[in-house]
């Protein structure tokens, strides 16, 4: 059949029987599929002509030049194309900078969304957003170049980012004569790189996107050619949410639907597996269980609904259930854990910070996250495992990531819904990494929280006080430790039991084997804000004089104490007058080279945005702030 009979009697239909159009169109099944390749491999014609053939676009500026190319014959198609072309091509690079250029068609017996992306090395990012939600990548060759750096890498990505069905497409093969031997030569080349990356099988089609060989109708300019034209393999390759319907059933919950007293269910679109009224359930990660009493969507109520389905769930039991929890089948849920080896790949300009912690959203669920120095990068050209100390822009490594909070998860492999994730900057909320958990780390399961009968309370009142932490930060040489110390003498002379963590004295000891650089000064400040938080927990009132340059990890630690026990205090001092007053000397080294990454001069400062004290001390004698930040503490919370 060709294209032009499919429209012909869509048409038909659509006159006849509008009904009966809206429910075949219904119920065909989505194929969501990416092209990738390098620059001049003819992507943009190949999509082109998957459109023009279709007869099916959907996007405004184009469906101005379908209309006009069904006016005009054979012979002026070829012009309606061409434009066509062009315009998809032009459209791609204004689009490059924003995203993936998504483009939608159908046929007969299905509809497509193709996730455009760009060819380039810089546009990794694209190509992982595009490749996330595909069924199937369309590897496009061109026949002349055979493969090359780009189709590795791009092959390398789909297969990582899970995409089990891979089409090389061997395009231009007009320009090499249908040659069967430059076709079964590339088709061999690609078949040893896809088994040394573990892509078990892929389809390839000898294609011109340009001439239409093999894409809608068998060329005849390729006789030797058995197989299937690419928009048939298309059409009847299994789609990820038919195989997704078999595994376990996953829901993550995206809201509590609770529109009077009488209903409450729980609504998101099902990962994985089915469910029915009269399932007994389980809320993951508290383990509760309940039984499934209705399904509601928006016409109905279903006596069944499966994955790639939006639901509301309504249980027999009044259980707590949450945006982020997973629901699964009383007898079958999945795990949850807090530390894991993930392979990650950055796509931010700023490199990875190992230490450093971000948001980690998987599914429904938003922890806090930190990670780990990388175990290994890989050279996506040569498939090398390389040592690195961190993730730069584009670069895929493996890396122990741990999260403040249990995260209900499953291996990428096994459910890419509860195995992928996103890190998120917390200052800037940009997208910093595309992340796949391969599994839990077993530590996290065997080491369990002691439950203790002093607790913190208990030992706070023996001291009658209300444990604090005092967190001064500022510029080397700014009077941190100075203003801190006076603080300290007077809340020690009222009785009050303190301790005070200094920089210089912490990195003569436990932080010894730490540096300036950026991770190094994470780390430091993480394990002082461990040691800060251990110290309250035994009642005590810490000070901590560090130069804790960054706000991320400042507000980390803000995070690790219970409300209100933070208070940040800004020794504000000018770097003109820090250098100036150089009291031990290492301004003048930082200038003249001799010591780097020095605060101020050659690694950043943030200030602190709101602190709760701010201390001039080009106005303020130390004395002063001192004695001012004791009336105000011992004035706000007289018990402390
Ligand atoms: S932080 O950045 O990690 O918070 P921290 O407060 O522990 O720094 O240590 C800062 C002290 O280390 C400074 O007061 C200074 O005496 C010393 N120091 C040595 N090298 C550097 C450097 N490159 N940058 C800043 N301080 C340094």
């Amino acid at each position: 059949m060709t294209s032009g009979d499919v429209i012909y009697q869509t048409e038909a239909l659509i006159a006849e029987d509008i009904d009966a159009y809206l429910e075949q169109h219904q119920h065909k099944t989505m194929l969501r599929f990416i092209t990738c390749g390098s620059v001049d491999d003819g992507k943009s014609t190949l999509i082109g002509r998957l459109l023009y053939d279709s007869k099916m676009i959907f996007e405004d500026q184009l469906t101005a030049l379908e209309n006009d190319s069904k006016k005009v014959g054979t012979q002026g198609q070829e012009i309606d194309f061409a434009l066509l072309v062009d315009g998809l091509a032009a459209e791609r690079e204004q689009g490059i900078t924003i995203d993936v250029a998504y483009r939608f068609f159908n046929t007969e017996k299905r509809k497509f969304i193709v996730a455009d992306c760009p060819g380039h090395e810089q546009y990794t990012r694209n190509m992982v957003t595009g490749a996330s939600t595909a069924d199937l990548a369309v590897i496009l060759i061109d026949a002349r170049k055979g493969v090359l750096v780009q189709t590795r890498r791009h092959s390398y990505l789909c297969h990582l980012i899970g995409i089990k069905n891979i089409v090389l497409a061997v395009n231009k093969m007009d320009l090499v004569d249908y040659d069967p031997v430059v076709f079964d030569a590339i088709v061999k080349d690609y078949a040893e790189f896809a088994r040394s990356i573990g892509i078990e099988s892929f389809t390839a089609l000898p294609i011109s996107g340009f001439k239409g060989d093999n894409i809608t109708t068998r060329s005849a300019n390729t006789p030797w050619y058995k197989g299937p034209t690419l928009v048939d393999h298309l059409e009847t390759v299994e789609v990820l949410s038919s195989v997704d319907a078999d595994k376990p059933f996953r829901m993550p919950v995206q809201w509590v639907n609770r529109p009077n007293l009488d209903f409450r269910g729980f609504s998101g679109l099902i990962a994985t597996g089915s469910v029915k009224p009269g399932d007994e359930i389980r809320v993951l990660p508290s383990g509760k269980t309940s039984t499934v009493t209705r399904i509601v969507t928006l016409d109905s109520d279903l006596d069944q609904a499966v994955a790639g389905q939006s639901v509301t769930l309504c249980l027999a039991d009044e259980v707590d259930c949450s945006r982020g929890d997973v629901i699964s089948l009383a007898d079958n849920p999945p795990q949850a854990a807090d530390q894991f080896e993930a392979t990650l790949v950055w796509l931010n300009d700023e490199a990875m910070l190992p230490g450093r912690a971000y948001w980690l959203k998987l599914a429904t669920q938003t922890v806090s996250v930190t990670v780990q120095q990388p175990k290994y990068v890989v050279n996506v050209n040569t498939m090398e495992q390389l040592a690195a100390k961190t993730l730069e822009l584009n670069a895929i490594g493996v890396a122990e990531i741990a999260t403040d909070k249990p995260l209900v998860f499953e291996a990428y492999g096994d459910n890419r819904t509860l195995g992928g994730f996103v890190l998120i900057d917390k200052m800037s909320n940009a997208t910093v990494a595309a992340g796949m958990l391969n599994f839990s780390l077993r530590r996290a399961q065997n080491v369990h929280w002691q439950a203790l009968d002093i607790s913190r309370d208990a030992h706070a009142a023996l001291k009658r006080q209300k444990p604090k932490v005092l967190w001064f930060t500022g510029l080397s040489g700014s009077g941190k430790s100075t203003i801190a110390n006076m603080v300290e003498k007077r809340l020690h002379a009222v009785g009050k039991h303190t301790f005070l963590l200094d920089g210089d004295n912490v990195r003569h000891g436990l932080n010894k084997d730490l540096g300036f650089t950026e991770a190094d000064r994470i780390e430091n400040i993480r394990r002082v804000g461990e040691v800060a938080k251990l110290m309250t927990d035994a009642g005590l009132i810490v000070l901590t004089a560090f130069i804790s340059p960054f706000r991320a990890e400042r507000e980390m630690v803000r995070t690790l104490m219970a409300e209100g026990e933070f208070v940040e205090i800004f020794v504000d001092t000018p770097l003109e007058v820090a250098e100036a007053r150089d009291v031990k000397g290492l301004y003048k080294k930082a200038r003249t080279g001799q010591l780097k990454n020095f605060t101020g001069i050659d690694s950043p400062y943030e200030a602190p945005e709101k602190p709760d004290f701010r201390i001039d001390t080009t106005r303020e004698k130390p004395e002063d702030a001192a004695e001012r930040i004791v009336n105000e503490l011992l004035g706000w919370a007289p018990t402390i």
